[in-house]
């Protein structure tokens, strides 16, 4: 089972639009439908309203099941064909104080880790949504269950330092003997208006991303800004299900970047 954390210090970078959207593109398009779980750990519960659900219309949820109080069946919601969540509220943010008083400090890192061996029977991938802070507890759990670290930023100075960071804090996992490997991704790219000045900023934070010593293949691709991504949810469309040209070349985008993400994020250190 692949594990992928979404990550940036930035909040309303793309964050769980990308997690919901890489989920979707993963289950399309390999042959079989390979099962994906998306598991929240943000207390904004944005995984469960982009999947166009109440986030106040679950019983449990994945802070039952991160403290042992329900079990994956019990909290584990279907989407559609293989995709599946588990959906989170803002007691998940009490999850790291959980962990501090119920689980010797040497393996409080892996707490996550091993939540999650019983799902690798059970999913081919797990995307792990976060909160942007670099210094919570849950981060750090999520970033040592992954194979992958997806660094979505936008396209401003915030949004680049964001990601230049967390390049450092997933790095600091790599040098202490993790496999681990990560990839950024531009996000809400303007190709209209004024097209040329977000092209020539996207080639700026490109170029100052490489010569921070970022490696080229680490920059998985960019995703155009649409107002449709941020109304579809309140509308209760999927933007996979609209036919439109901006639509699809969003889901396009989106695709190219899936490829890269599943195939190095495939991960064997939780495969059975
Ligand atoms: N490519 C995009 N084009 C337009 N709006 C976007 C795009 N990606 C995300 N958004 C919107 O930006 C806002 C923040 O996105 P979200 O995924 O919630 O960020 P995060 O999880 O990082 O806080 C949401 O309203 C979302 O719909
Ligand atoms: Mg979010």
């Amino acid at each position: 089972m692949g594990v992928i954390t979404v990550y940036s210090g930035k909040g309303g970078v793309g964050k769980s639009t990308l997690a919901r959207f890489l989920s979707i593109s993963i289950a399309e398009q390999s042959e079989q439908g390979k099962k994906v779980c998306i598991i929240d750990t943000c207390q904004n519960s944005s995984i469960a309203t982009g999947f166009l659900k109440d986030r106040d219309s679950f019983n449990v949820s994945a802070y039952d099941w991160l403290t042992g109080a329900a079990k994956p069946s019990e909290v584990i919601q279907k989407f559609r064909d293989n995709i599946y969540y588990i959906p989170s509220d803002e007691r998940v943010d009490d999850y790291a104080d959980w962990v501090k008083k119920n689980v010797p400090r040497p393996k409080q890192l892996d707490v996550l880790r091993n939540k999650l061996e019983p799902l690798t029977k059970m999913f081919d991938f797990v995307i792990l949504d976060t909160h942007p802070n670099e210094n919570s507890d849950v981060v750090n759990y999520s970033i040592s269950a992954s194979n992958f670290i997806v660094i979505p930023t936008d396209i401003d100075m915030d949004g680049i330092i964001s990601a230049e960071r967390s390049v450092e804090l997933v790095s600091e996992y790599k040098e202490a003997g993790y496999q681990i490997d990560y990839g950024i991704v531009f996000n809400k790219v303007e190709h209209k208006g004024p097209k040329e000045k977000s092209l020539k900023q996207l080639e700026m934070f490109r170029n100052r991303l490489i010569e921070n010593g970022i490696p080229e293949e680490k920059i998985l691709g960019s995703i155009r800004y649409s107002q449709k991504v941020s109304t579809s949810k309140n509308e209760g469309i999927m933007l996979n299900d609209l036919k439109d040209v901006w639509s699809k070349n969003i889901m396009e985008d989106i695709r190219i970047i899936s490829n890269k993400v599943f195939l190095r994020g495939k991960g064997a250190s939780l495969n059975d």
